[in-house]
């Protein structure tokens, strides 16, 4: 009698470290980004393919979000911590998984895709600056030589290089998406510097261009970027509609694929290991019910 008491009781102790090792576990894969407060908007409700523990990234719109970035975006942003190779990497938008053994370097793509660039080097017999195709191993070509030219040509203000940006700003791909998309006629009572736009998801202060309330400060900031993309900005090569909202879906796809490659794997490690616990925790728990079957307690 005393016996089976102990063994329930032991039954469900077990019970509860388990399912309270699974959430644990469920909970610390989860992506979700701590939301601060500013008086920028909320980014919007918006779906990807890659969140949750389950999510992976959809490589057609990897490679879509990819096509975005190379033709609107990199006439501002570069993107410095990415080689051309890297897009042939495992989980990247041109990994082939039917060649597994080429090596990223040597994929097809990111040596097509490279032969596109030309990059600055240097002649190793005069020592002159020239420019040679770049090849897969070679950074992503950066739009501007450097910062001090990044910022005459965006009236002062400095494109941020876009490699971990998803990373980088509260609300990640869901920001980013909201952001290009989020543009807005400035509010009556606005004045609008020169060179800005109004967007009521960036962050900012309004205060002192705004003439109404001054407990009705609108939502939102001003940013030096003008709207980048409209329907049809870009022609996607699949059959997927040129809106702009595909086209901001997926360069936030994109962009939070490069700031986080490996965001895949690592969920699929973690479901291994709560499976392997959970094994683990069944078979502890039936070599406890053997070791102990005769005694009695
Ligand atoms: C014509 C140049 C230009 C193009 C093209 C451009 N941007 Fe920008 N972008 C800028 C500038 C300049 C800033 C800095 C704005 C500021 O600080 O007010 C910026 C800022 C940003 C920011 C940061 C906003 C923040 O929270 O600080 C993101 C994200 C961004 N751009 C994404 C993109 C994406 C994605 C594309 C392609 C669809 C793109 N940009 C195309 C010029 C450009």
């Amino acid at each position: 009698m005393s016996s089976s008491i102990l063994g329930r009781s032991g039954f469900h102790g077990l019970r509860a470290l388990a399912v309270a090792a699974l959430a644990l576990g469920v909970a610390a894969l989860g992506t979700g980004v701590a939301q601060a407060k500013t008086n920028a908007k909320e980014p919007q409700e918006v779906s990807f393919s890659f969140e949750g523990p389950f999510g992976r990234f959809d490589q057609a719109e990897l490679q879509r979000g990819f096509k975005v970035y190379a033709e609107v975006c990199s006439a501002c942003h570069s993107m410095n911590l990415l080689s051309y190779r890297d897009l042939a990497q495992p989980g990247g938008p041109f990994w082939d998984p039917k060649h597994p053994n080429i090596s990223p370097a040597e994929s097809p793509y990111a040596k097509a895709i490279a032969a596109q660039y030309k990059v600055p080097d240097i002649d190793p017999d005069t020592g002159d600056v020239i420019q040679r195709p770049a090849t897969a191993a070679d950074r992503f070509k950066a739009p501007f030589a450097n910062e001090a030219a990044a910022r005459a040509a965006n009236g002062g203000a400095l494109p941020p290089d876009l490699s971990v940006i998803a990373r980088a700003r509260e609300g990640g791909p869901a920001y980013i998406y909201s952001l290009l998309l989020g543009y807005e006629e400035a509010p009556a009572g606005m004045t609008v510097p020169d060179g800005k736009y109004y967007n009521p998801y960036m962050a900012g202060d309004m205060s002192s261009y705004w003439k109404g309330a001054k407990d009705k400060v609108p939502e939102g900031g001003f940013i030096a970027m003008a709207r980048q993309l409209v329907d049809d900005r870009v022609q996607f090569d699949d059959k997927t509609p040129s809106t702009a909202a595909n086209e901001a879906h997926a360069v936030a796809t994109f962009l939070a694929w490069a700031a986080d490659p490996h965001q895949v794997e690592r969920k699929q490690t973690g479901i291994a290991v709560m499976l392997f616990l959970l094994v683990f925790t069944l078979l502890t728990y039936l070599s406890y019910r053997q070791i102990w079957r005769n005694v009695s307690h």
